[in-house]
């Protein structure tokens, strides 16, 4: 059965571009935030994101308007009820998305409709057990930015069913094209347990004085050929998200090298998250 109905949870960096994928690929998007503020700030980030492909020529204003009124934002998890899928997009934090699966777990109609998860790096079992609905939840991990990356890791746990898991990867590859990879449910998967210890390293360098932020940033693009380097990019995941999963990567391997280093905690502190916050590394303008 084709996903025409679906939801998303949190509706920030990746919650919005999760809703404008879908809402593209033609379905139907319940967006839920905390709050009436919340959600209409989302649904903004989305017309930005929108606009901007229109002006790409990527599609038509016809589309953008189409895409638009397919996305309903809220701050009402009950207004999940009838979606066949549920992606949670909320922020990187166990208790927080241990909340959210154990209510909407209950709060789905439909026994087959599918609650997975966009975690970067937290147990995909966790928040499956607490669901009510085990067999039914799994990883779907897309990238940051959510319309322009191509990939999607799928992540079913020990008690995900082999039919949650085809149904999944004909939904990435069928409904939105795109490129699913199979990942295990270890925290990080298998991108970010390359990246995450990349990006780390490239924070202790400029911590202890190395090098500056352009350099090190300009060694990886002009010297590697990234399409930008490591502490432009952590800014651009959100520093609060890279010290959230470094944490949880530490907790599962105890390996030091995901341990976040003392100046990424002190930055989300102070609260430069990244161009989110308008700074991190760097500074950005709204
Ligand atoms: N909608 C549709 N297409 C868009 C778009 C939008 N909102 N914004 C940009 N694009 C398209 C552009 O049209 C362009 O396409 P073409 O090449 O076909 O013309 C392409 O995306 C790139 O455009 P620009 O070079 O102008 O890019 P930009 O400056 O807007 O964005 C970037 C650049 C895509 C972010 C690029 O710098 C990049 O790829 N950076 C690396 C991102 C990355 O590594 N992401 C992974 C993060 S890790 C993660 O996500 C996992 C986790 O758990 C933390
Ligand atoms: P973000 O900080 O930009 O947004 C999180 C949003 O969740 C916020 O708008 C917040 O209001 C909302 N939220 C928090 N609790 C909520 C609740 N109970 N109900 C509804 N909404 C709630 O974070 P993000 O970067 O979008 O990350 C979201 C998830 O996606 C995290 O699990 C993160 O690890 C994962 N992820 C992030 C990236 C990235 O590059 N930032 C990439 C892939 C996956």
């Amino acid at each position: 059965m084709t996903i025409e109905r679906m939801g998303v949870i949190g509706g920030g960096l990746m919650g919005s571009g999760i809703a404008e994928v879908n809402a593209r690929a033609g379905l139907d998007v319940v967006l839920v935030e905390i709050s009436g503020e919340a959600a209409h700030a989302a649904r903004g980030r989305i017309e930005g994101s929108l606009r901007k492909a229109e002006q790409r020529g990527k599609i038509t204003a016809d589309d953008l308007t189409a895409a638009l009124e397919r996305i309903h934002p809220t701050s009402d998890l009950g207004a999940l009820a009838d979606r066949q899928l549920v992606v949670e997009a909320a922020s990187e934090n166990e208790q927080v998305k241990l909340d959210l699966f154990t209510k909407v777990g209950a709060i789905l109609d439909d026994d087959e409709a599918i609650l997975a998860s966009n975690t970067s790096s937290i147990p995909i079992v966790k928040l499956g057990a607490v669901s009510g609905r085990a067999g039914h939840v799994m990883g779907v991990h897309f990238f940051n930015p959510a319309p322009v990356m191509k990939l999607v890791e799928l992540i079913p746990s020990l008690t995900t069913s082999p039919e949650t898991l085809d149904r999944m990867r004909s939904y990435v590859t069928e409904s939105l094209g795109k490129r699913p990879i199979d990942a295990t449910d270890r925290a990080g998967f298998i991108v970010n347990s390359l990246l995450v210890p990349y990006l780390l390293s490239a924070i202790r360098m400029y911590e202890a004085g190395y090098a500056s932020a352009e350099d090190i940033d300009q060694g990886m693009v002009l010297g590697c050929g990234h399409p930008m380097g490591p502490l432009a990019l952590s800014d651009l995941i959100g520093l609060d998200t890279i010290q959230a999963i470094g944490e949880s990567m530490y907790e599962e391997f105890k390996e030091p090298l995901y341990s976040p280093p003392p100046l990424l905690d002190r930055m989300v502190d102070a609260g430069l998250l990244g161009k989110k916050s308008g700074h991190g590394f760097y500074p950005y303008s709204s």
